[in-house]
C-alpha cells in the first residue's frame, strides 16, 4: 500500500470531515456512533442523528451515527422504514442513544418526533440501501472489531462483495441506486466498508494531487485517487462535489466513495471512482487516430457531460449549476464505447442560485494555464457572476475540441497529437507567455483549410470559433453545442 509524503492530520479533523461528508467544518449536533471508537463513539454532525435496526440473519442489527445534510437531503436514510428495517432521525444531542427494536406489526415512528420528511421514497432505493447496509454489518460482526474487519474483508474480498439473497454485487447495487436518480451517492457508512475492501493493484497516474491507482473491487476494475494529507481540500472538495445531488451522468465520472484512513498519525484520503482502461483523452488521442463519426461521438458525450454540470435544476431534488473549472483533455476519461466522461472536480465551483452564493474562488487564476480562457489570463473576469465561470469552461471545450478534430483521418491526412498552442508558447508556458499570446495577440489555434470540405469538421470548426471569443458572454452555451451537435449527428446519420 503507498504511503508516499503523507503528513500528520489531527484525527477530529479527519473525522469530522468523514462524517460530514458535505458542509462546512462546524461544530453541530452530537451523536451516538457506533463505527466511531478513536472519538469515544460519537460524532458531530450539521445534519441528524441516526439509529437504525434491521433484521439480519433472524437477528437485530443495529447502527447508530451521524447523517450528513446532505445524505438528509437524498432522502434515503430518514425514512426507510419497514418490517424489516427500522430507521429514526433526530435532531438534539445524543438523541440517537436509544434503543430501537423491530415492532412486530408494519411500524412507523412518529413516538420519536422530528420526523419531518415522512416522504415516500421508492421501494426499490429502500431495499437496495438496506441490502447494502446488511452487507456492512454482516462484515463488521463477522470479524468483530474494525480493525480485524478491514484485515479480514480485503483477505475475501469476493465473499464479501455478494449480497445472499440473489447474489447481486454491491456494485450492481450502487449502478441501480444511481440510476434510479435517487441521488448524491453512498452513505458514508457503505463508502468506508468500500474503501476498505478494495485492493490496490497497480499505480496509472500521478496528478496534480496525488496518484492514481488501479484498484480491485468485488472483482471490478475501479480507480483510487489517493492524496496526501496537505491536499486534503482538495480530497474534501472532489468528495463534495461528486456527491451533489443528481450529479449523476453517463458523460461524468461515476464516484464510488471517499474515505479517509487515519492511524493516529497518518492519514491517506481516498476517492474510489469507475475505472476506465482506456485512459484519459490526451493519452487516447496521442495513441489513436479517429473517424469522424468518432470525433462527433467524443465531441458530443464531452458536451453532454459539461452541460449537465452547468445546468441547474432547480426544486427539492435538484442540482446546482457546477463549473469545473479545469478542463482539458487530460481530466476528460474514454470510457470503452468511445464516449467520455469528465473527471477531476477538484476545481469545481457551484453556484446556489437563491442566494447568488458561489462557494469559493479565494484565487480565479486555477487550472492549467495552457486552457485558461483570456479573462482569466487577463484577470478582467466578473467572478461576483457565475456564468463567468461557465463562460471559461467553454473556451477550454473548444480547445479540448480542436485537439479532437486534429486527429480526425479524412482522405488518408490526419495531424500528429498536440496540445494546443503548442507551436506558440513553450511546453510548460506561464500565465505571462499565455496572456501575450492569447490576449495580446489574440490568437487561437489555427482551424485548417481542409476542414471546409467536411460538414462534420466544418461545423467544428465554427463552434471552436464561437467557444473562442475574447469576450465570454459572446461563446456559446454548453446546451447550445449539445444541441447543434446532436442534430448533426441525425442530419449525418451518424451512428452513436
Ligand atoms: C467517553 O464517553 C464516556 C461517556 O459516554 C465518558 O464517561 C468518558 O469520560 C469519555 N471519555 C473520553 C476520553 O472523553
Ligand atoms: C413483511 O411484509 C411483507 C409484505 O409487506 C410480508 O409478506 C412479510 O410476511 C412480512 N414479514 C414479516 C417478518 O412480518
Ligand atoms: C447513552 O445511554 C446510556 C444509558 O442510557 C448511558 O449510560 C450513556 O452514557 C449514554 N451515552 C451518551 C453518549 O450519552
Ligand atoms: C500509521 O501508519 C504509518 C504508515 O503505515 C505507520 O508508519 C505508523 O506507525 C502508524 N501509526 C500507528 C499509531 O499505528
Ligand atoms: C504523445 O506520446 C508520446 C509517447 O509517449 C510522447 O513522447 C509525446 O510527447 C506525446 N505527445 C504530446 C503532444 O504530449
Ligand atoms: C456507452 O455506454 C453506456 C453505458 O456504459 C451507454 O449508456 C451509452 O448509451 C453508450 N453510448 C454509446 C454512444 O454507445
Amino acid at each position: 500500500m503507498p504511503t508516499t509524503g503523507l503528513l500528520p492530520l489531527p484525527r477530529t479533523t479527519a473525522l469530522l470531515l468523514l462524517l460530514l461528508g458535505t458542509a462546512t467544518l462546524c461544530t453541530g449536533l452530537k451523536c451516538v456512533c457506533l463505527m466511531c471508537e478513536t472519538t469515544n463513539f460519537t460524532c458531530e454532525t450539521e445534519g441528524a442523528c441516526w439509529v437504525s435496526v434491521m433484521l439480519t440473519n433472524g437477528k437485530e442489527l443495529v447502527s447508530k451515527s451521524c447523517l450528513s445534510v446532505m445524505d438528509m437531503k437524498a432522502q434515503v436514510y430518514c425514512h426507510s422504514s419497514n418490517n424489516i428495517t427500522r430507521t429514526v432521525c433526530c435532531f438534539t444531542d445524543f438523541c440517537n442513544n436509544i434503543t430501537l427494536r423491530l415492532p412486530p406489526a408494519p411500524p412507523n415512528t412518529p413516538q420519536f418526533g422530528h420526523v419531518e420528511l415522512t416522504v415516500i421514497v421508492t421501494i426499490p432505493i429502500c431495499v437496495l440501501l438496506l441490502a447494502i447496509i446488511l452487507t456492512v454489518y454482516t462484515c463488521q460482526r463477522r470479524y468483530g472489531t474494525y480493525r480485524r474487519t478491514k484485515r479480514q474483508c480485503i483477505e475475501e474480498p469476493l465473499t464479501e462483495c455478494n449480497i445472499d439473497s440473489d447474489g447481486k454485487c454491491l456494485k450492481d447495487l450502487i449502478y441501480d441506486m444511481t440510476t434510479s436518480g435517487s441521488g448524491s451517492g453512498l452513505p458514508l457508512l457503505v463508502q468506508r466498508t468500500i474503501a476498505r475492501t478494495v485492493i490496490i493493484q497497480e499505480l496509472v497516474g500521478k496528478g496534480r494531487f496525488g496518484e492514481v491507482w488501479r484498484g480491485k473491487w468485488c472483482g471490478e476494475d475501479v480507480a483510487v485517487k489517493i492524496f496526501s494529507s496537505r491536499d486534503e481540500r482538495s480530497w474534501f472538495r472532489e468528495a463534495e462535489i461528486y456527491q451533489t445531488v443528481m450529479l449523476r451522468h453517463e458523460n461524468i465520472l461515476g464516484f464510488i466513495a471517499a474515505d479517509n484512513k487515519d492511524n493516529g498519525t497518518w492519514t491517506q484520503l481516498w476517492l474510489i471512482s469507475e475505472y476506465h482502461d482506456q485512459g484519459s483523452l490526451y493519452d487516447y488521442l496521442n495513441r489513436t487516430t479517429i473517424t469522424i463519426g468518432g470525433m462527433m461521438k467524443l465531441a458530443l458525450s464531452i458536451v453532454s457531460g459539461l452541460a449537465h454540470l452547468h445546468m441547474e435544476i432547480v426544486g427539492t431534488r435538484g442540482k446546482p449549476a457546477i463549473a469545473h473549472r479545469d478542463l482539458k483533455s487530460k481530466n476528460i476519461l474514454v470510457k470503452k464505447n468511445d464516449t467520455c466522461a469528465i473527471a477531476d472536480l477538484g476545481l469545481a465551483v457551484k453556484h446556489d442560485s437563491v442566494t447568488n452564493n458561489i462557494d469559493i474562488p479565494q484565487n480565479p487564476r486555477v487550472g492549467t494555464k495552457r486552457y485558461m480562457a483570456p479573462e482569466l489570463l487577463d484577470d478582467s473576469i466578473n467572478t461576483h457572476h457565475f456564468e463567468s465561470f461557465k463562460c471559461a469552461d467553454i473556451y477550454s471545450l473548444g480547445l479540448v475540441y480542436w485537439e479532437v478534430a486534429r486527429r480526425c483521418s479524412v482522405g488518408g491526412v490526419v495531424d500528429e497529437y498536440q496540445l494546443p498552442y503548442y507551436d506558440l508558447v513553450p511546453s510548460d508556458p506561464s500565465l505571462e507567455d499565455m496572456r501575450k499570446v492569447v490576449c495580446e495577440q489574440k490568437l487561437r489555434p489555427n482551424i485548417p483549410n481542409q476542414w471546409q470540405s467536411f460538414e462534420a469538421l466544418r461545423v467544428m470548426g465554427r463552434i471552436m470559433r464561437e467557444c473562442w471569443y475574447a469576450n465570454g458572454k459572446a461563446r456559446l452555451t454548453a446546451l447550445r453545442i449539445k444541441k447543434t451537435l446532436s442534430q448533426l449527428c441525425v442530419e449525418e446519420d451518424f451512428k452513436l
